[in-house]
């Protein structure tokens, strides 16, 4: 199969950071077909020898297992090309269409794919343009970076336009979460599998905690991250699609659209906001100069390109609950941040203590699965065991005390830390027309309908976000918002 993949923000950090690194990692496992060419697009005069250059030294800074050798860079640029484009004029997207269709006697590659990595306000006028090039025929396949939208009406218009000139499954909509393989993991946990399924409802799971806590600040994004803040940048996309794969129910079979629905029923099912809720149900922060590692770091109001005055959240927790018969009554916590004490993302599921104590009020949690998405991958089952050898206390008249136990299951030890990264694995679903890991509008849409109200109350609250020092878990207020429900984060018991 031959393929163009063009890059539009083809010298953005996206690009260096995620993109390019995946495609050589596909590349040098031989998972990318054949005959592909990778066309960055950008606005800089730039041959397409300078363009390999400028990868390969960026690819030069990474992880030394990670970086090519000569030999092997020299094969992969092959495939690079470079184009300059101003993406708001449409002669250069007859270059494009131009370039692209030169392939193949004329006929073009058998599938092209526009990745669309630009700035959000860039996305209608690329799709529109693309398709006043003619470049919007079933063969192409357009990839839309997160955020999609700022709000509930930026995303309709986005998806309006883009419905306007393409068909729903030419679209796939990135959600970067759902490739990495923890989730994939997920997936085969509940559904290739029956040991847990009669487990997962309200009679057995107490509550569910979904973290996804980072050490980094907002690094060199600090101008988008004031306008995008947490909620938007984290919880409307990667929190909420990690809940719906805990939520959902068992799909049909494992085809797109089957697995889309059960998702989208989720999030319809989440249960409105109330200004009771809104009020005691989420808490915002924001990072205060703090130690991370032991290195002194600034708060978020003294990053480059952030306001001294910014109301802007780098921290949420939020409490809330799918109203079903599945999930009735069970809080959902999620927790997001910047700058919190570790990098560290999973999924928490608290399971009902046993209905009727015969042994010893034993210390610490069990009775828990916990789905580890990052730095490590895996599982973990937490136990309640007798342990080994127990002798009993002199006086005491019982041995009966448990302990604490883990089942854990370390992908990296299991199966090698050589797996498929989540920018790899979806780009390579993109090439084979794979939609399953990709969001569909509907499910966009109900998403942000959902954080809208949230969005809404704090525009209308002086008192803005809270403090926190960076290197923390947050404001205190995420413990206490968890603590009304005699509850608390995974690593605070
Ligand atoms: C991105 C956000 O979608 O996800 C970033 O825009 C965030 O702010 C990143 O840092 C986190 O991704 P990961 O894979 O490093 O957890």
């Amino acid at each position: 199969m031959s393929f163009d993949l063009v890059i539009f923000g083809g010298t953005g950090d996206l690009a260096w950071r995620k993109l390019l690194p995946a495609l050589f990692q596909a590349f040098r496992h031989g998972s990318l077909p054949e005959g592909g060419r990778i066309i960055g697009v950008g606005r800089d005069d730039m041959t397409d020898e300078a363009y390999r250059t400028i990868i390969k030294s960026r690819f030069d800074a990474v992880d030394p297992s990670k970086r090519p050798n000569t030999e092997e860079f020299d094969r992969f640029a092959a495939t690079l090309f470079y184009l300059r484009m101003d993406l708001s004029k449409p002669e250069y997207y007859v270059t494009l269409a131009e370039m692209l269709n030169a392939r193949n006697a004329g006929t073009g590659a058998d599938t092209v794919v526009m990745y669309v990595a630009t700035a959000p306000a860039l996305f209608t006028t690329v799709c529109e343009q693309i398709a006043a090039a003619g470049l919007n025929g079933p063969k192409t396949r357009v990839v839309l970076e997160k955020p999609l939208g700022h709000d509930l009406a930026s995303n309709r218009a986005i998806n309006e336009t883009v419905r306007r000139v393409l068909t729903e499954n030419q679209v796939f909509r990135i959600d970067h979460y759902l490739g990495k393989p923890s989730v994939q993991n997920l997936f085969a946990l509940r559904f290739g599998n029956s040991l847990f399924e009669p487990l997962w409802r309200r009679e057995h799971i107490a509550n569910i905690q979904i973290t996804i806590a980072e050490d980094l600040g907002v690094e060199s994004r600090g101008a988008f991250y004031e306008n995008t803040g947490a909620l938007r940048d984290m919880v409307q996309n990667h929190a909420l699609q990690l809940l719906c794969a805990i939520g959902m129910e068992p799909p049909i079979n494992a085809h797109a659209d089957a697995i889309r629905d059960e998702k989208l029923k989720v999030l319809r099912a989440l249960k409105p906001w109330t200004a009771e809720t809104l009020s005691q149900h989420v808490v915002r922060g924001q990072y205060t100069a703090g130690t991370i590692s032991g290195q002194p770091v600034p708060g978020y109001k003294q990053e480059a390109g952030v306001s001294a005055e910014s109301q802007t959240e780098t921290f949420v927790a939020l409490r809330c609950e799918i109203a079903n018969w599945r999930w009735a009554g069970v809080p959902f916590y999620i927790r997001t941040g910047k700058r919190l004490g570790a990098r560290d993302a999973s999924i928490v599921i608290n399971f009902r203590p046993a209905p009727h104590a015969i042994y010893q009020s034993p210390a610490g949690t069990a009775n828990r699965l916990v789905i580890n998405l990052q730095p490590k991958d895996g599982l973990e089952l937490h136990l309640y065991s007798q342990g080994a050898n127990q002798r009993a206390p002199a006086g005491s008249k019982s041995t009966q005390t448990l302990a604490p136990v883990q089942l854990d299951l370390d992908f990296d030890k299991r199966f090698g830390s050589e797996r498929v990264g989540a920018y790899e694995r979806l780009l390579l679903d993109v090439l084979a027309g794979r939609l399953n890991l990709f969001v569909r509008s509907d499910e966009q849409e109900c998403a942000w309908r959902w954080v809208e109200p949230i969005l809404d109350a704090w525009k209308a609250d002086t008192q803005g976000p809270r403090p926190y020092a960076a290197g923390s878990w947050g404001p205190s207020a995420s413990s206490a918002m968890i603590a009304k429900d005699n509850f608390c984060w995974a690593e605070e018991c």
